[in-house]
């Protein structure tokens, strides 16, 4: 006869020894697996008498079952503790801040821009590019600059090498004006678009980098006339700063490619010597524009007494410091990281009318 209660005490005192989750596994086979010793012992059973069979195969069953709860408890012991000491391996310090390891911004004068493009692609422009390597005719001639117009020498233009003022001389673009003239050269109005981008002048002071950027907007259609400009350039301006109550005032100005041209004041106030934009009684100059010249609607096959337009042009960077008070308009072009952190936008907020413009 079977000594249940001997074999019991021997599996399960293994079993308690078993050292780690493989030892016990390793004891499980041994005893219950296919060619286990209790499982060999239950096959031996056909031997014996139906009296016998019926009362080892209960004490059989009992010791089987015994061995596996002890098992069974052996093993969430060696798990729990096996947890334990992983826990402990892998604590946090939670008393050190949360530092992503590479996080990369958007640059101010891309957030602008992408801004911009929000606003007024939502009042129906669309984008236009041009080259950066202009020619004379585009930069100068066709904007109603021929060779010897003065208002070229406003411009300090950076002639590319062996290029000297001639006509069909290569410039780096004063403005982003040439890009009105490729549009309507290859557009047939109605026509509404703006072009941002890089602009170059040989000048470089605390307020002047040799290499700045513009958006430049053009519309034309058949009965545009200055309150169309205004409008649009109040809405965009109310849209950019989020001030809905900021006023405008047109001043007489000059440019060679527009007729009557205007500079545009915002109203801000200087209390404290702290800038703020949409209150008060100052103004504060911020771009230029005015009615397409028909002589530069004549160099593009536009018929003037058919069609009218307005543009206007702004600086990127001086939009951008007077939002997000940026001080230095040098600072934009130093490539610092820490610049970058602290007055960059976050990559995955896109600015757009209906998600918001900057956060
Ligand atoms: N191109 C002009 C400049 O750079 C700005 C401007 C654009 C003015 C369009 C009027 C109309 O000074």
């Amino acid at each position: 006869m079977i000594d249940v209660n001997a074999l019991s005490d021997k599996w399960v005192a293994e079993v308690e020894a078993a050292s780690d989750l493989a030892a016990l596994d390793s004891i499980r086979v041994t005893a219950l697996g296919k060619k286990g010793e209790i499982t060999g012992m239950m096959k031996q059973m056909g031997s014996l008498s139906p009296e016998e069979r019926k009362e080892t195969g209960q004490a059989l069953n009992k010791l089987k079952n015994a061995i596996s709860d002890a098992i069974d408890a052996r093993k969430t012991d060696l798990e729990d503790a096996e947890l334990d000491a992983r826990l402990a391996q892998e604590s946090v310090d939670i008393s050190q801040t949360v530092r992503p390891r590479r996080k990369g911004t958007i640059h101010p004068i891309s957030q602008t821009v992408d801004e911009m493009i929000a606003i007024l692609g939502e009042m129906g422009f669309t984008l236009a590019e041009g080259p950066e390597v202009e020619d004379d005719y585009h930069n100068f001639t066709a904007l109603n600059m021929p060779a010897d117009h003065p208002a070229r020498q406003m411009q300090d233009t950076f002639y590319m090498n062996g290029h000297s003022g001639d006509e069909g001389s290569l410039v780096l673009r004063t403005h982003t004006s040439p890009v009105q003239i490729r549009t309507m050269l290859s557009e047939k109005p109605p026509i509404r678009i703006i072009c941002p981008g890089r602009t170059f002048r040989c000048d470089s002071d605390a307020t002047h980098t040799p290499m700045f950027n513009q958006v430049e907007g053009l519309v034309i259609g058949k009965d545009i006339h200055m309150g169309h400009l205004k409008g649009c350039l109040l809405d965009f301006l109310r849209a950019f700063f989020n001030e809905p109550n900021i006023k405008i005032q047109l001043r007489p100005s000059y440019f060679p490619f527009t007729e009557p041209s205007a500079e545009v004041d915002i109203g801000c106030s200087r209390q404290g010597g702290e800038l703020k934009i949409g209150e008060g009684n100052d103004w504060l100059e911020i771009l230029g524009c005015g009615m397409v010249n028909p002589r530069v609607l004549e160099a593009c096959n536009i018929d003037p007494n058919e069609y009218q337009g307005f543009a206007f042009g702004m600086g990127i960077e001086r939009l951008a410091m007077l939002k997000y008070g940026i001080p230095d308009l040098r600072t934009f072009f130093d490539g610092d990281v820490r610049w970058l952190d602290h007055y960059g936008f976050d990559a995955l907020d896109q600015p757009s009318m209906v998600g918001g413009l900057s956060r």
